[in-house]
C-alpha cells in the first residue's frame, strides 16, 4: 500500500455538513484498531484486528510481539476504516491516536503513524490518553451523558474511581495499590487454564458456578479511602484451587463475585466521598463487558437515584473509535498537539492524584 492510495489526488474539502471528522488509531496493548468518527457521534467505520492467536502460546501479551503485530496489522486497518467510511484522508478533520499509557513499542507505532499521516495530509494530531479514550467512551454512546460523571474504569492495565469533570479535566478518587481488576481476571483464567483472553473465559465460566461455594477475601471493603486491591484475592483463588476442593466454576463465580463486592462497596465509598453529585454512575474499559459486574453496578445506581451509563460491550475493550471520539471531543475544545509529543509508557489522567498507600507502579 502506498499513502497515496489513502489520500485523495482530488483536495477535496474537509469535514462534513455535521462538523468534524476524526481517524482514530488504537495500539497500546493486543488489539489494532483503526476508526472514523464523527463529531456528531455517527461512527463512519471501525476495523480491529485482535492479536490473541500471536499471543495464545505464551499465555500473555508479549510486547515485542505485540509492536511487530501492531506494524503489520494498522495500515492496512488505516486503509479499510477510511474505505469502509467513503473517505480518503484528505476528508478528515484530523489523526488522533493513542500516545499512552500502554505497551511503548506498540504506543510507538500508533503514535508514529498517525504523525507521519498527519505530516503527509497536513493534518493536525491529536495524542490521546488511552484512559481519556475509555473515560469518553460513555459520551460516545449516550448523547444524554453530561460532565461531572463518577466512572469506574477496570481494564487490564487499570482500576480506577475517577471523576470525569470535563475533556482533559479528571479527578482520580481511587486506584489499585496492586494488580488492575482485568489483571486479576486474566490471572485467575491463567491458573485454572481457561486461556486468554481471561476475562470472558471467567464469566463465561462462572455462569455454571455458585457464588458463595468458595470463601474467598474482599481486599480493602470497608476502609475509608476507596482504593482497591486485588493481589491477595488471586493468591486466595490460586490457594483454594490447589485443594482440589471446588470447581473451576465454583472458583470463577466465587472470584467474580469478590470483585463485585469490592467494586460496589468503593464505589458506593466513592459516591459519598466526591462532595459533588455525579450525573451519572458510569463503568468503562475491558472488564465493564462483564454482564454480572453491569447489572450490580446498575443496580448501585439505581438505589443512589443515579441514572447508569455502560457502553456497549464492543466499545468497553479496546477500539479505535473511542480514540477517535477522544479525538473529537478534544478537537472541538481546540486541543491539538505538536509532532514532537512524546509518546508514554505512563501517563496518568490526573497527574495531581497522589500515590496510593501501597502502591506499586500503576499510573
Ligand atoms: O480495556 P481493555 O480492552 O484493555 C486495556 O486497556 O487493558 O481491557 C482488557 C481487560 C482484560 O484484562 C480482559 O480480561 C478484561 O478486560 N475483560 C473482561 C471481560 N472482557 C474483557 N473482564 C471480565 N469480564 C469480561 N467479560
Ligand atoms: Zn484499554
Amino acid at each position: 500500500m502506498t499513502l497515496s492510495s489513502i489520500t485523495s489526488q482530488s483536495g477535496s474539502q474537509s469535514g462534513s455538513q455535521s462538523g468534524a471528522v476524526i481517524l482514530g488509531l488504537e495500539s497500546s496493548c493486543d488489539e489494532t484498531a483503526a476508526a472514523v468518527v464523527a463529531s456528531d457521534r455517527r461512527i463512519l467505520s471501525h476495523r480491529l484486528a485482535t492479536q490473541e492467536a500471536i499471543h495464545r502460546p505464551f499465555g500473555g501479551v508479549v510486547p515485542e510481539n505485540a509492536a511487530r503485530a501492531h506494524v503489520d496489522a494498522l495500515i492496512p486497518l488505516v486503509e479499510g476504516a477510511l474505505a469502509d467510511a467513503g473517505l480518503t484522508l484528505d476528508r478528515v478533520d484530523a489523526i488522533a491516536a493513542t500516545a499512552g499509557p500502554g505497551l511503548i513499542g506498540g504506543v510507538m507505532v500508533g503514535l508514529v503513524t498517525a504523525k507521519a499521516l498527519a505530516m503527509a495530509a497536513g493534518k493536525p494530531l491529536i495524542a490521546v490518553n488511552h484512559l481519556e479514550g475509555h473515560a469518553l467512551s460513555p459520551r460516545l454512546a449516550d448523547p444524554t451523558l453530561e460532565f461531572p460523571y463518577l466512572l469506574l474504569l477496570v481494564s487490564g492495565g487499570h482500576c480506577q474511581l475517577i471523576e470525569v469533570l470535563g475533556v482533559g479535566q479528571y479527578r482520580r478518587l481511587a486506584t489499585t495499590i496492586d494488580d488492575a481488576a482485568g489483571e486479576a481476571f486474566d490471572k485467575t483464567a491463567k491458573l485454572l487454564g481457561l486461556g486468554i483472553p481471561g476475562g470472558p473465559a471467567v464469566e463465561r465460566t462462572a455462569l455454571l458456578g455458585d457464588p458463595k461455594a468458595v470463601p474467598l477475601p474482599r481486599p480493602l471493603v470497608g476502609t475509608a479511602d476507596p482504593h482497591f486491591s486485588f493481589a491477595g484475592l488471586k493468591s486466595a483463588v490460586l490457594r483454594a484451587s490447589q485443594t482440589g476442593q471446588w470447581s473451576a466454576a465454583d472458583l470463577c463465580a466465587s472470584f467474580q463475585q469478590a470483585v463485585i463486592d469490592c467494586f460496589i462497596d468503593r464505589t458506593r465509598r466513592a459516591l459519598a466521598a466526591t462532595g459533588r453529585r455525579p450525573t451519572a454512575l458510569v463503568v468503562a474499559g475491558g472488564v465493564a463487558a462483564n454482564q454480572a459486574i453491569r447489572a450490580a453496578l446498575a443496580d448501585l445506581a439505581a438505589s443512589a437515584d443515579l441514572p447508569f451509563v455502560a457502553p456497549p460491550l464492543w466499545l468497553c475493550t479496546d477500539n479505535g473509535a473511542m480514540i477517535g471520539w477522544a479525538g473529537a471531543e478534544r478537537f472541538a475544545a481546540g486541543m491539538t498537539d505538536d509532532l514532537s509529543v512524546p509518546a508514554r509508557p505512563r501517563w496518568p489522567l490526573d497527574p495531581a492524584a497522589e500515590t496510593a498507600r501501597g502502591a506499586g507502579v500503576k499510573a
